[in-house]
């Protein structure tokens, strides 16, 4: 089923230019309205495809939501970058698994293209995952039903047990969770989405073929100390929360190993500023800006540029049984002078809002060392 070209892949390398297959976003939250249109274009630049989250408010839930959503991103995208951008983007549709989810409508959404994958928010566990699920015992229909049609499960994996650290979350969700989950629904397809520790690693490592995990590439770049250098640093608070360096660097392991079951899911979740910068900032770094770039940079430091074209355009689409991508992206090294400016700091919201606002992107200020060409 895979491409013929896998073999015969496009990748080529040298010093100064790496060319590979178009990568796909396979995690991104793309919001809606004035940021939607803000931030779309961002994401299909270097990205054929995305795998779409749906925690919007109301949450996408039925198969008429994500068909309407659908169109309000591509219309977005022809709207910010032109019609031949929005021709070349597939914004690949999921539900919000809620604890009246029908098996029948997802089974609907899925059979007819409309929803790729379902995603479960533990209640309480992030941004607008109040709808979420309390108790996975009382969606048991539902997992059933995924289980048997092949719909890929996506899960934000952390405990909401406020006796449960912070930083531990991840860990006890798979432990209290994931493992049981799996021993009830073998054959479930599972994605455990933007993984920050060891353990994840380790699971994920140990599991069967069915279960793979996404890596952002924050979490490749920092770990805890981030959000607290210098001073308190909203910019860098996402959930899950980083974690400590040993974490990370199993993470860059995991992203640089060659094994299919981690791939590109950059969890992008813009923020405007005024909304980060507050005494209950939100959760979610904004990296879709220079996401392939942060990616690049990673793989570049731990000399494994050759590793990158199957983490983020192969291992993915080849979990979801979809076809790779046929284009190519070109990625250029460029040695920056010490006193260039570095990336820009912050993007204006660029359509007209009442509340006008800005998103800082990740690496904002920085220099990376490759450029999309
Ligand atoms: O940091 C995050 N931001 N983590 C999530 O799980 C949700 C996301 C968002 O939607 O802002
Ligand atoms: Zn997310």
């Amino acid at each position: 089923m895979y491409n013929a070209r896998m073999s015969e892949s496009p990748s080529s390398t040298d010093r100064e230019r790496l060319t590979i297959r178009q990568p796909d976003d396979w995690h991104v939250h793309l919001r809606d309205g004035a940021l939607l249109q803000a931030v779309v274009a961002h994401t299909a630049r270097p990205f054929a495809r995305a795998i779409v989250m749906p925690n919007l408010k109301p949450p996408i839930t039925t198969v008429a939501q994500a068909q309407a959503y659908r169109a309000r991103i591509l219309t977005a995208l022809e709207a910010s970058a032109g019609a031949a951008a929005a021709a070349a983007f597939t914004p690949l549709m999921t539900a919000y698994l809620t604890e009246t989810t029908a098996p029948e409508e997802l089974e609907r959404g899925f059979e007819d293209g409309v929803f790729t994958a379902a995603k479960l928010y533990p209640a309480g566990a992030t941004t607008n995952s109040d709808a979420g699920v309390r108790d996975l015992a009382h969606i048991t229909p539902v997992i059933s039903c995924m289980e048997r049609i092949g719909m890929p499960l996506l899960i934000h994996g952390e405990v909401t047990d406020p006796a449960v650290d912070i930083f531990d979350r991840e860990a006890v969700f798979i432990e209290r969770q994931l493992q049981p989950l799996l021993q009830r629904h073998p054959g479930l397809k599972v994605v455990l989405e933007h993984i920050t520790t060891r353990d994840a690693v380790q699971f994920v490592e140990a599991a069967p073929a069915n279960v793979g995990a996404t890596i952002t590439p924050h979490h490749l770049h920092i770990n805890r100390n981030a959000l607290f250098q210098g001073g308190l640093r909203p910019d860098f608070y996402c959930l899950p929360v980083a974690k400590r360096e040993q974490h990370r660097l199993a993470l860059r392991g995991a992203a640089i190993s060659g094994n299919p079951k981690f791939f590109l899911g950059t969890d992008s979740a813009p923020h405007p500023r005024n909304a980060k910068e507050s005494s209950c900032g939100c959760a979610g770094i904004y990296n879709a800006p220079y996401a392939i770039e942060s990616y690049a940079e990673v793989f570049s430091q731990e000399n494994a540029l050759e590793r990158l074209e199957d983490f983020a355009s192969c291992f993915g689409p080849r979990f979801y049984g979809l076809p790779l991508n046929e284009g190519t992206i070109t990625l250029e090294r460029r040695e920056a002078a010490p006193e260039e400016a570095g990336l820009p700091a912050l993007l204006e919201l660029a359509n007209g809002t009442d509340q006008p606002s800005r998103l800082v992107p990740f690496h904002a200020g920085e220099q990376l060392s490759w450029r999309l060409t």
